[in-house]
Parts: C-alpha cells; sequence; structure tokens
C-alpha cells in the first residue's frame, strides 16, 4: 500500500466539484492515508466539515481561529505535516491569491507554508478557465512548482460544455497514489560523480585536492532512494555509497572521469556532477620517480577537459543537468557565469568561506540556482538533507 502513513492535506475552495471531494477522502483513508482537510470559507457553500471530519477522522480547518475557545489552526504545523497537499477544487479566485501570495485564508497560509509537493486541480466555467488571467496564474503557479492536473472537457454547472470540469475524484486518487508509488525517480537513470581526481606526476605523487566524495555520495544514496537507477563514477576516496543497488565506476584522473561519465551520459535523465575534477595535470608523466636532484622542481601543466562543459552542449532536451561551483569570491556572479557557460538546469553553488561546509565536513551550506533565474539559499544542513533538497527543487522544477 503506497499511501500507507502518508500525510495528505485536501484544501477545497468553493466551486461545485466540492461535493465530490468526500469520495476522494474515503479513498485515500480506505488506502492508509492520513488525511487533513481544510476548506476556504466559500467551499462550505457546497460541503459540510461534519461530512469532510467524519471521513477523514480528522477536524476540518475552515479558518484561522477555531470557533470554539479562540483556539487557532496552526497555518505552520499544517504545512510541516503534509507530504502532499492537493487543492482541489480550485478556484479561478484561489488560483489567483495563491499565484500572487495573498493569504487571506487558511487554505491559502498552508500552501504558502508548505514544504511538500503540491498539486492543484483547477474547475470553473470554461471562459474563466480560457481566459488570459487564468491561464497566466495556472503558468505562475507551474513556475513555482506545483503540479498542475488540467481542468477535463464536459458538463459544466453552467449548462455549456468544454473545458473547466475538475479532474474525476478517482483520477485524484490515481495521481496521489503514483506519485507515492514507486518512488518519483523511478525508471530514470541519474549519473553522478563524486570525490576528486588525482593527476599523477609520477608513480608516487599526484596533484589532488580535499575532496572526501560526502557530498556526492549522499546525492547518488538519495537518488536511489528516490527509486532511481543510480551510475557513481567516484575519484579516489575511501568512502562507498551504502546501497548495494548503486552502481560504481572508480576512475582516478579527469581523463578517466571523462570518460566514464561521456559512456553514461546519453541514456542520463539526470546528471549531477558534484566531482572536484582536477583543472590541470601534469603535461608529461614520469614513468619512475622523480629523485631530488635540485633545489627546485619544474612542473609544466596543461588543462584537463572541462567534462561539465562537455556534457552541457551533449545535452538533449528531455536531459536535466547539474553543476556544483566551488568558490571563494564573488560568489553567486560566478556560479551564474557557470551556469550559462556550461549550459546547465541548475548549479549548487557552495562557499568555502562558510563553517562547517565544503570539503570533509559532514554538512554544507548551499545556494541553489535554476537556469531560470531562481535563487534559493539553505542554511547549514547535513549533506543528506542537502541531497534531498536538491531533488525536491529537480522534481518540482523539471519534468524528470
Ligand atoms: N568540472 C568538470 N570538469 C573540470 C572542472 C570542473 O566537469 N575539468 C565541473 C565540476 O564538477 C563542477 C563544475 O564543473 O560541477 C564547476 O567546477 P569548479 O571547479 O567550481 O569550476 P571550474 O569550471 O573548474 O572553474 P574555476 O576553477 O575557474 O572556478
Amino acid at each position: 500500500m503506497p499511501l500507507k502513513g502518508k500525510k495528505i492535506i485536501l484544501g477545497i475552495s468553493g466551486g461545485i466539484a466540492a461535493y465530490k471531494i468526500p469520495l476522494l477522502v474515503r479513498l485515500l483513508k480506505k488506502n492508509g492515508a492520513e488525511v487533513r482537510v481544510m476548506t476556504t470559507p466559500s467551499a462550505l457553500d457546497f460541503v459540510t466539515p461534519v461530512t469532510l471530519a467524519t471521513l477523514s477522522q480528522n477536524p476540518v480547518a475552515t479558518a484561522f481561529i477555531k470557533k470554539e475557545g479562540g483556539m487557532w489552526n496552526n497555518h505552520v504545523e499544517w504545512g510541516n505535516w503534509a507530504d502532499l497537499i492537493l487543492i482541489a477544487p480550485a478556484t479561478a479566485n484561489t488560483l489567483s491569491k495563491m499565484a500572487n501570495g495573498q493569504a487571506d485564508n487558511f487554505l491559502l497560509a498552508v500552501y504558502m507554508s508548505a514544504k511538500c509537493p503540491v498539486y492543484i486541480a483547477p474547475a470553473m466555467d470554461l471562459d474563466m478557465y480560457a481566459h488570459p488571467a487564468t491561464l497566466n496564474n495556472l503558468k505562475k503557479l507551474k513556475s513555482y512548482g506545483n503540479k498542475i492536473i488540467p481542468a477535463v472537457n464536459g458538463e459544466l454547472a453552467s449548462g455549456l460544455t468544454g473545458p473547466g470540469r475538475m479532474e474525476e475524484p478517482e483520477n485524484l486518487f490515481e495521481i496521489i497514489q503514483k506519485h507515492f508509488e514507486k518512488g518519483s525517480l523511478s525508471g530514470k537513470k541519474v549519473l553522478v560523480t563524486a570525490g576528486p581526481t588525482y593527476e599523477a606526476i609520477d608513480p608516487v605523487r599526484f596533484i589532488g585536492n580535499h575532496s572526501s566524495g560526502k557530498m556526492g555520495i549522499a546525492i547518488a544514496e538519495e537518488a536511489a532512494k528516490l527509486g532511481a537507477d543510480v551510475h557513481l563514477v567516484l575519484g579516489p576516496t575511501s568512502l562507498t555509497p551504502d546501497n548495494p543497488a548503486i552502481k560504481i565506476t572508480r576512475v582516478t584522473s579527469a581523463e578517466e572521469m571523462f570518460e566514464a561519465v561521456t559512456k553514461e551520459f546519453p541514456t542520463a535523465d539526470i546528471t549531477v556532477m558534484s566531482a572536484a575534477v582536477a583543472d590541470f595535470t601534469p603535461q608529461k608523466k614520469a614513468t619512475h620517480k622523480i629523485k631530488k636532484e635540485g633545489d627546485t622542481l619544474e612542473l609544466e601543466l596543461t588543462k584537463t577537459k572541462d567534462i561539465l562543459y562537455e556534457l552541457g552542449r551533449q545535452k538533449k532536451e528531455d536531459q536535466i543537468l547539474v553543476g556544483f561551483a566551488m568558490e571563494t569570491q564573488n560568489e553567486l556572479e560566478n556560479a551564474l557565469k557557470k551556469l550559462k557557460k556550461k549550459n546547465l538546469d541548475m548549479i549548487v553553488l557552495n562557499s568555502l568561506n562558510e563553517k562547517n561546509a565544503g570539503f570533509k565536513h559532514d554538512t554544507n551550506k548551499v545556494t541553489i540556482i535554476h537556469k531560470e533565474g531562481k535563487i534559493k539559499k539553505y542554511p547549514l544542513k547535513s549533506k543528506r538533507e542537502v541531497a534531498e533538497d536538491l531533488f525536491y527543487e529537480i522534481l518540482t522544477h523539471y519534468d524528470a
């Protein structure tokens, strides 16, 4: 039962399709989900709290303040509680308020506090649904990462026929079930790189960096948890992922990483390049240990291939490419430059100036930048949590 124990909030706004939501509550409950229902004030013209409370086995929130005793419904607690929120039916008015950040009822405040995926099933008369204002609001809501369940064709309450009917409750149930079914990356191939690269000077010495691979390994683990088929190209580090399902190609140098990554990339749906690839490699690698003959030793270095740049060049439209940027100055500006130059969908900026973040630490403090310009700064978190945030951003912004 994929829905067992899942916490689902149904938000009902004031449209005639509200009468169908009790059936959805029943379906969800029968399949083991925990359900809370919230309504806008006008939804109560169409459906009663008693019906919804009885079926959901939870009190229904219809306003900020509970009538009896002056207690208040805590929208932040609701926003944190849910694994998924569905707003159905979503009227033109509620859509508009959601798109514009209005929070003048409890449902809207919960929506704005939500930490989970939000699905929206609009329902209204066909002309309202086709109005440019509604279309713009839906576009905006989609760009915020919400999932829109388009209204369907059919008979409308006005007597007209056309698109505007809320998707049937059985289908809404199926969409929710699918969301939780096998993990949201099921059937997808995720390619991750992690760790440093070592560039040999001679058989004993190398040029390397301080990367431990912890961040990339956490990303690979999270992708596997979400059901993806994960391929990890791992530079020299003593760490390995715990999950045996993750396929690993071990490499040492930037050149080897390039070979391994470009081999897997054409079939990858999502690629996250978190490895700290050496930018330069000794031009000549001595076959024998270099003896310390003089007082100085000159090494001539040549540039390695920029793997991510090459992937950005090869990237097809349905592939998602994520890079990392490690900066010490003009951080945002440099990260944005890399995002553009390397044709990325997203870049994760981590700064070496942050305490407990970056190389070797178990924690990291990142800023995620999307190609369309959205910038999200996060507090210091465990690398596992950063990996969760990363996939949350991918799954809510792109059709992965
Ligand atoms: N990268 C890569 N191949 C390289 C160097 C970097 O694929 N030869 C990738 C890294 O894995 C990372 C991104 O490019 O995802 C940015 O790496 P970073 O070292 O921050 O930037 P560089 O492009 O190397 O530029 P600079 O060192 O000048 O900041």
